[in-house]
Parts: C-alpha cells; structure tokens; sequence
C-alpha cells in the first residue's frame, strides 16, 4: 500500500462521485498561484464534510484556517438560504485569497472571514453572540487545537458537532513523546475530550491524496 495508490483511488473516488466544479477547481487554482501551501481538505474529504453539514441540517459554521477558503465553500454550500458561517484565518494574503474564492463561489453574503489570530477572535465571537454554531471545523494551527476545542465548546449547544482536522499526521500522534507542537496539540486535545462528558467522539484514519491522516468527530451532549 502506497501513497500512489491512495492518490490513485482518491482520483477515482473523485472523479467517479465528483461532478467538475469549475469554482472548486478555481478556488484551488487561485490559491497555488498566490502561493498557498497545497495543504486544503482533499476533494472527497470536501464533500465528505458538506454532507456531514447538509445531514444535521446545519444552520451555523464555525470554521478555525481558512487558507484559500476551499474546505469554506464546500461547507458553506451545505447552508440554507438564511445560513451564516464564520471562517477564522490569521493570515491577510490567505484571507484575501479566501474572499476572491469565496465571493467567485456566490458565498459573500453567506461566509465571513475574521482576519486575526483565532484565540484572539473567538472571544469577540462569543461577546458579539454569534453562538452557538451547528458545526464547527477545527483547522488552523494544529499546536491550539487544545484552545480551540475550549472555544468550540463554549459555542456549541447540546447536539452540534465538533470536527478536527489532521489528527493522525502519519501515524506520529500515538507518540507520547514526540516535541513537535502540532503532535502535542492534538493529544492534548483528545485528553480534554476524553476527560469532558460533555462530549462523544471518535477518530478515523484516512489515506488518500493528502497522505496519511485523520479526523476527529465530536457531538456535544447535554451532560453538564
Ligand atoms: N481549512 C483549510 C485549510 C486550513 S490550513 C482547507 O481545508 O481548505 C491552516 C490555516 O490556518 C492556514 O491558512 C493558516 O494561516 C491558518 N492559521 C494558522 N495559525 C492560525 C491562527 N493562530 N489563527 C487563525 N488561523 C491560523
Ligand atoms: C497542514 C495543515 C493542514 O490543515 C493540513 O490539512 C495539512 C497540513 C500543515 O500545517 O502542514
Ligand atoms: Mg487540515
């Protein structure tokens, strides 16, 4: 089992259950020419969320990195009419990049980006009371995640789903004593999920196009 051959597979899911999406295509587009790091949620995983989104019929979405908006649209497009999202995104070349694919995509009056370090904004979120969000996509720097979860708690409600990215890296987060802060970030993560009964969660492990990594899912109960 390789990494060709999970591209491969990925290309074949894609292409098979994928309809072409010229906005998709050019938000990705866009994002390379301007430089971004090719580091956006696969196609397949894409679609895999806004389906999750669409399922509990998702109102509200709080999403910590946006890089060039493209995990945000595919979110996004699961929003009725009157549905609100929020992307949080510390970089202004990446936010602006995001605005361009996200207005191309029809979403400015749906998506809004708030430029600035996350756990500098999510606490004006929580005082301009925006909460609680249906689902909320956690990944920006994988190092917060810990901080992040926190937040995430605090603006859900009993019911909403909480879902992280890029847990796995490779295998690494099994290793207790690895430095690196993005490792360290997520265990402590699933440490506070672990330990609060105000959540249910699990982790899968995928391969594909983007290697070897995984997602956390969570849902809020109404333990206290
Ligand atoms: N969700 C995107 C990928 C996000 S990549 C997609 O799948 O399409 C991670 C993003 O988090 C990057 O754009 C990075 O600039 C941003 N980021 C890093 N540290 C951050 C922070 N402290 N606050 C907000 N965003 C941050
Ligand atoms: C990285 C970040 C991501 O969100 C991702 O999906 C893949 C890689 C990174 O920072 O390397
Ligand atoms: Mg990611």
């Amino acid at each position: 089992m390789s990494q060709e051959l999970w591209t491969s597979v990925d290309r074949y899911i894609t292409k098979t259950l994928i309809p072409a999406d010229p906005v998709l295509d050019a938000a990705l587009t866009a994002s390379a020419e301007a430089g971004l790091p090719p580091i956006a949620v696969a196609p397949n995983q894409g679609k895999w969320l806004m389906i999750l989104a669409r399922a509990i019929g998702v109102r509200s979405i709080l999403e910590m990195g946006s890089l060039g908006g493209y995990s945000t649209i595919w979110l996004a497009r699961a929003l009725p009419a009157n549905g609100r999202m929020i992307t949080l995104e510390a970089d202004p070349r990446h936010a602006e990049v995001a605005q361009a694919n996200i207005t191309r995509a029809g979403l400015a009056d749906k998506v809004e980006i708030r430029l600035g370090k996350a756990l500098e904004t999510l606490p004006e979120l929580a005082a301009e009371g925006n909460a609680p969000f249906d689902l909320i996509f956690i990944d920006a720097d994988k190092e917060n995640y810990p901080g992040y979860l926190e937040w995430a708690l605090r603006l859900s409600r009993p019911g909403s789903l909480i879902i992280g990215d890029n847990v796995v890296r490779d295998g690494k987060v099994i290793d207790a004593a690895d430095p690196d802060p993005a490792i360290k970030g997520v265990r402590r993560m699933n440490e506070i999920i672990a330990s609060d009964p105000r959540l249910d969660a699990t982790a899968i492990q995928t391969v594909g196009s983007k290697g070897y990594d995984g997602f956390m899912i969570a849902i809020v109960t109404d333990q206290e």
